[in-house]
C-alpha cells in the first residue's frame, strides 16, 4: 500500500468532526486557522497528543483519556508553556467533541501551540510574546500501518537517522519539533520501500519508530527499551506492560542492541495510531518465523478485547462517551495517580536490566 514514492495517503480519513475545541469555545472545523506568522510555524512550538476512541457495544469509548491529556500537560510544561486549561477541562471538552461528531470512533488531536498576536506581532525564536491556543479536532482514522499489517505485520528498516538526544530534545514531550526527526525516519524507509524505520538512539541502542514504541520477545520475555533511549513514554506501551502482567508474561525494560532486532523471536510496534502491529523483517532480515508471533498475538487479542469493551482493563482505561453525556461530565472518572504514574516514570510493573546482553545470556 505505501508507494515507492512515499506518496501515498498514509489511509483514507473519509470523515472528519466538523466542530473543533478553541480555547474553551465550539469553532467551525474550515474556521480552524492560523496566521502564516504563527510561531509555531516557525520554530516548531506546539505540543501535541494523538487519543483513539474506540466503537463498543457501549458507544463510543475513549482510551486512557486522563493518561493523555496527562501527557499533553506535562509536555506543555517542559516548554514552559503556561496556560490555565486542566487536564479535566480537556478531557471533558474532547468528550463533548466526540459526542458532537457522533461519529462510532475517532481518533482526536488535542493541540496547544504558540500563534501570533497580530495586535502586538512578536517574530524572534524567543517564544514568550506570543500567545498559546488550544484546540482540539477530531477525525475517523483506520489502521495507520494498514488493514493487513495487524496480522502480517510489516517490513521495516533500521534508520541511518538517530533519535533525538535527551538533552537537546527531550523525547519525553510530545511536541511538534520532534517529528521533524520522526519525518526524516519515515521518509527514508518509504522511500526504500519499507513500512517504517526504528531510529537508534545516540549510543547506537534501540530506540522507537517514527511514531511508535518497540517491543522484541525472546525466550518467551517481553523486552522493550527503557524511557532513558529517547522514547516517548507510550501509553500505548504502558497498556502492553500491564497486559504482560496480566497474562503472566515477562516484561522488561532494558537497553537493546540493534543486532537483538535481527534475532527476536519476535518483534512488534505499540502505538496509539498503529495499536499492536507484528514486525516480520529488518533490513530484509526474516525476524522469526516471518508472521505474526504467538506472544504478540496474545497480546494484540487482549489489546483490541480491552478496546473494544468486551474484557475489563487493569485500570480505568476507557471513557464512555454517552454514559458521560447521560449522566454529567463530573462522572467522567479522571484518574489522576495512574495517569501521573504512567507519563512520568518507568512502569512500577517491569524489571530493568542493564542491557539486553544480561537478558540474552542468561
Ligand atoms: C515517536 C513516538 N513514539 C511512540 C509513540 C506511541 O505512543 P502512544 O502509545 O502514547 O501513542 C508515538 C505515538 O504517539 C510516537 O509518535
Amino acid at each position: 500500500m505505501f508507494a515507492k514514492d512515499g506518496k501515498a495517503k498514509d489511509v483514507k480519513t473519509p470523515r472528519i468532526v466538523q466542530e473543533v475545541w478553541h480555547n474553551g469555545e465550539w469553532i467551525k472545523w474550515d474556521d480552524a486557522r492560523v496566521h502564516v506568522m504563527s510561531h509555531v510555524l516557525h520554530y516548531g512550538s506546539s505540543v501535541f497528543e494523538g487519543i483513539r476512541c474506540y466503537k463498543t457495544k457501549r458507544g463510543p469509548a475513549i482510551f486512557r483519556l486522563t493518561e493523555h491529556m496527562q501527557r499533553l500537560i506535562n509536555s506543555a510544561k517542559i516548554y514552559r508553556m503556561e496556560h490555565e486549561w486542566t487536564r479535566d477541562q480537556l478531557s471533558d471538552a474532547a468528550i463533548e467533541l466526540v459526542s458532537r461528531g457522533g461519529l462510532e470512533q475517532c481518533y482526536i488531536r488535542p493541540i496547544i501551540f504558540r500563534s501570533l498576536d497580530e495586535a502586538h506581532p512578536a517574530f524572534g525564536v524567543n517564544p514568550f510574546p506570543n500567545p498559546l491556543a488550544c484546540y482540539i479536532g477530531a477525525w475517523d482514522w483506520g489502521k495507520y500501518l494498514g488493514e493487513e499489517a495487524i496480522e502480517q505485520g510489516v517490513d521495516v528498516c533500521v534508520s541511518t537517522w538517530n533519535r533525538l538526544t535527551p538533552n537537546s530534545m527531550p523525547a519525553m514531550a510530545k511536541s511538534g519539533a520532534n517529528y521533524m526527526n520522526s519525518q526524516l525516519i519515515k521518509m527514508e524507509a518509504l522511500l526504500n520501500g519499507y513500512a517504517e524505520g526504528i531510529a537508534l538512539d545516540d549510543r547506537g541502542l534501540v530506540s522507537e519508530g517514527s511514531g511508535e514504541n518497540i517491543f522484541l520477545v525472546q525466550d518467551d520475555r517481553v523486552i522493550t527499551p527503557q524511557l532513558s533511549s529517547s522514547i516517548l513514554p507510550g501509553i500505548t506501551r504502558d497498556s502492553v506492560i500491564q497486559i504482560c502482567r496480566e497474562l503472566g508474561i515477562q516484561i522488561v525494560e532494558s537497553n537493546i542492541q540493534r543486532a537483538a532486532l535481527y534475532i527476536a523471536d519476535e518483534l512488534f510496534f505499540s502505538g496509539t495510531a498503529a495499536e499492536i502491529t507484528p514486525i516480520r523483517s529488518v533490513d530484509k532480515i526474516t525476524v522469526g518465523t516471518g508472521k505474526r508471533g504467538e506472544i504478540t498475538r496474545r497480546i494484540q487479542q487482549v489489546f483490541f478485547e480491552i478496546t473494544s469493551g468486551e474484557r475489563e482493563a487493569p485500570g480505568h482505561w476507557l471513557t464512555y462517551v454517552n454514559e458521560i453525556k447521560a449522566s454529567g461530565p463530573s462522572s467522567n472518572g479522571h484518574n489522576a495517580s495512574q495517569a501521573k504514574a504512567t507519563c512520568a516514570s518507568s512502569s512500577n510493573n517491569t524489571e530493568t536490566v542493564a542491557d539486553f546482553e544480561t537478558a540474552m545470556t542468561e
